[in-house]
């Protein structure tokens, strides 16, 4: 047993404009850079890419989902296998959903009660099950992630139903608490609760206080970026983070466009996680500055350039915009080939955040990134 704390937090510099900053954070497994965009890989597979792979990337932290793994392989292969590292031969680190959100997002079969999230599961005799607190707990100590997350009852921030809302928000505090009791492994497994209360500022100030008192060591902001104006979520982003504790992480789920990952590191936000590069690149989509390529498309048929000449990736060194079009409908080697480069996009992406924070430039970074995006505008 580790008798160091398994996440220490160094903040390395703080931006004298924005409330962003940069971190060294220190967790079982790795040392990450923050702030850090962290790629999803739902069933302990980046799909498209092999571990070593991931390796080379440079790749530092990813995602992996509690619900799909708990289905499949079970607790008790990740119990055998030594949790999902040892599994699937990852030696970087790993946090994991805490399984409810997707379901009721994705399957919307989802019934919620104060005893946890109810459906009808993916497994093969279709029976109904109940993903509670305690549940989701113990099939996330069995995986053996760095950073864990609490169960959580999410409403979406386009509802209008207050008394909904309310219910959430609080219930997500009672779940918090069954949460950090079923916890077995504080010793190595850091338990991160969730901010709720969709948009309302009332709420969502009094779920990140009554969470403030407990003992947790880093703090995530969720129930966003589902479909709400960008005013209004990076409204509640501000709102959060200048209620959270400063010396902590702060952990944005859900979100991963490149424009709101700089917007919400100049907000202070140290970590975020999205499926959409990796699911775009599977489209046929590449990420660039100004937003994606979608090498399906027939203009690309005689383009010998690369993605994006200045992208050190493998793909962007290696193949053509031409090349990439005419294998789109070979899926395999298209979305090995365009998931490196987007992994790749938003990797570079953070680290010039990061560097930008440490060596204070951020501001002008930002200047940089926003004319980039919008080159007509001036
Ligand atoms: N992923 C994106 N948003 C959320 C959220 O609010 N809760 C959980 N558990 N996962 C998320
Ligand atoms: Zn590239």
């Amino acid at each position: 047993m580790s008798l160091r704390t398994p996440l220490v937090f160094n903040i390395l510099a703080e931006c004298g404009t924005t409330k962003a900053r940069a971190s060294k954070m220190i967790l079982p497994h790795r040392e990450i850079d923050t702030p850090v965009f962290m790629p999803v890989g739902t069933q302990g597979t980046l799909k498209g890419l092999l571990t070593e792979q991931l390796d080379n990337l440079g790749l530092q932290i990813m995602l992996a989902n509690t619900y799909h793994l708990g289905i499949k392989p079970g607790v008790e292969v990740l119990k055998k296998a030594g949790g999902l590292h040892k599994f699937m031969n990852w030696n970087g680190a790993l946090l994991t959903d805490s399984g409810g959100f997707q379901m009721v997002s994705l399957l919307k079969l989802a019934e919620i009660t104060e005893q946890g999230v109810k459906f009808g599961s993916l497994n093969e005799n279709k029976s109904e099950i109940v993903l509670t607190p305690e549940h989701s707990i113990e099939i996330q100590n069995a995986i053996g992630a760095d950073i864990i997350m609490q169960l959580d009852d999410v409403v979406k921030t386009t509802s209008l139903d207050y008394i909904r809302i309310e219910e959430a928000m609080y219930r997500t505090t009672r779940w918090l608490d069954r949460c950090l009791q079923a916890h077995k492994r504080s010793n190595d497994q850091n338990i991160f609760p969730i901010v709720q209360g969709t948009l309302n500022r009332e709420l969502r100030t009094t779920s990140a206080k009554a969470h403030m008192d407990r003992d947790v060591r880093g703090f995530a902001i969720g129930g966003l970026s589902g479909g709400e104006s960008k005013d209004d979520f990076w409204k509640m982003v501000h709102l959060s983070t200048d209620i959270l504790p400063k010396d902590k992480p702060r952990y944005l789920m859900g979100v991963g466009f490149a424009v709101d990952l700089v917007v919400c590191s100049a907000l202070g936000v140290d970590m975020y996680d999205c499926v959409f590069p990796t699911r775009t690149a599977r489209f046929g989509c590449a990420l660039v500055m100004k937003g994606q390529l979608n090498l399906k498309q027939k203009v690309y048929k005689t383009d010998l350039n690369p993605i994006d000449k200045d992208c050190d990736c493998s793909t962007c060194k290696t193949y053509t915009r031409a090349y990439l079009h005419h294998i789109a409908t070979i899926h395999t080697i298209s979305c090995h080939l365009l998931t490196v480069h987007n992994v790749a996009f938003q990797l570079r992406l953070m680290k010039n955040i990061h560097e930008s924070i440490k060596e204070n430039k951020f501001v002008k970074f930002v200047e940089n990134f926003m004319a980039n995006l919008h080159p007509d505008k001036d």
